[in-house]
């Protein structure tokens, strides 16, 4: 069998050859997620700094092993490293990889991944879910993950979160997404939900910390918790988000059962409703500052994944949904000024505004979309 051999990160790993990026490879590899492993090793280095004792982590869903073999290899503080997958090949690339970077403290199984999780209750910190498509088949099974644990969940299914297509999110996730300018972050919303209310069942708790949506999937870490008290009151962080498609107002409403109104508050028109999902933070403004201050500078993806970071901070500070500068210029039948002139207006009228890192033309911002619209119309003059 003829083998590549990739170099990521601190390891190099050895692949059989492939013709395309596909599920039908012979052992999966995907270069495009380098930096979702870069990340992903900067977050749990943070998660491991704030436990202040070694790990264990599950990379349920292993491949070729580099993601495990990384976290072993690249993270300080990990006691060992459990890589899984159902391949038999992978498993097998997966133990050589394993002994030729030298890591005493990883090991490779063959399990479907639900069996392990499950059979391995409470024995992980971190438990990584990194499967083809949806992740939704698995979540509940990573309910065992340790108290005061985390789980990292990336979602290549977006089509379905992101409402291209209404009814696989329905199946999936038992949420009605919402075909908006801001649906990549109505996707991790969505995702958030559903994993709270799949944990919730256990009286556990999740608290997203970090998340982003690139290129063709969504990323999102939570930390999890335990307790009924403190379940029925993280539940109080669903809902569902109003929005008219006419004006582009849009509202968050708290609650599993609300009243949703149908007509919009601002101009009388019809508005879509998506939900229910998770409207509290997505982002944790301290973590993703943490995140920044430990990333390593010799990664490939440094300039990306700091730009990416650098973003991520600014709009973890401001509230659910973005509005896209061309969209309400299109409503406003007129051209765009610079993004950064109506976020400075925004500022000087004392409302919250920032960029956001899904959508080079979001505007994070609390004005209502009339302030907004006024403001890009003073700047045409
Ligand atoms: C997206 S790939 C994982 C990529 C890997 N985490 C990485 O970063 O390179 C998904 C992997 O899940 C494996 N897989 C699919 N269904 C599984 C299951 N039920 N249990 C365990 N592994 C499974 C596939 O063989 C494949 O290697």
């Amino acid at each position: 069998m003829n083998k590549i051999t990739i170099d990521e990160g601190q390891v190099s790993v050895e692949i059989p050859v492939y013709d395309k990026v596909s599920a039908k490879a012979p052992v999966f590899y995907n270069p495009v997620m380098e930096l979702n492993r870069d990340l992903s090793v900067t977050a749990l280095q943070v998660y491991r700094d704030k436990q202040g004792r070694d790990i264990r982590i599950c990379d349920a869903f292993g491949g070729s092993g580099i993601r495990g073999i990384r976290y072993a290899k690249e993270i300080s503080g990990v006691e060992c490293v459990v890589v899984n997958d159902l391949n038999p090949l992978a498993v097998e690339f997966a133990k050589q990889n394993i002994q030729e970077n030298g890591l005493e403290n990883v090991r490779a199984t063959r399990e479907d991944a639900n069996i392990l999780l499950r059979r391995c209750r409470g024995k992980f910190d971190v438990v990584d879910i990194d499967p083809f498509g949806t992740p939704s088949p698995f979540v509940e099974s990573a309910a065992g993950l340790k108290t005061g644990g985390l789980l990292c969940v990336t979602a290549t299914d977006t089509s379905a979160l992101c409402g291209t297509y209404k009814e696989p999110c329905i199946r999936k996730y038992s949420a009605v997404p919402l075909k908006t300018e801001y649906c990549h972050e109505n996707g991790l919303r969505i995702l958030a939900g559903f994993i709270s209310r799949t944990f919730a069942k256990y009286k556990k708790y999740t608290t997203p910390i970090f998340s982003h949506s690139t290129e063709h999937y969504l990323r999102i870490y939570l930390e999890v918790g335990k307790g009924a008290k403190r379940t029925d009151d993280s539940l109080k962080n669903l809902g569902y988000i109003a929005h008219c498609p006419k004006c582009l107002h849009r509202m968050t409403i708290p609650g599993l059962a609300p009243h949703i109104p149908s007509e919009c508050s601002n101009c009388g028109g019809t508005m879509k409703v998506g939900g229910p999902l998770w409207l509290g933070n997505i982002l944790d403004s301290d973590y993703v500052k943490r995140m920044l201050d430990l990333l390593p500078s010799t990664i490939n993806t440094y300039n990306k994944a700091l730009k990416l970071l650098d973003r991520c901070y600014e709009e973890s500070f401001g509230p659910a949904t973005f509005y896209d500068l061309h969209k309400v210029c299109k409503v406003l039948k007129t051209s765009a000024p610079p993004i950064i002139d109506v976020i400075e207006k925004l500022h000087e009228e004392g409302y919250f505004a920032s960029r956001t890192h899904i959508k080079p033309t979001g505007i994070k911002t609390n004005a209502p979309v009339e302030t907004i619209k006024e403001i890009i119309l003073s700047l045409r003059g």
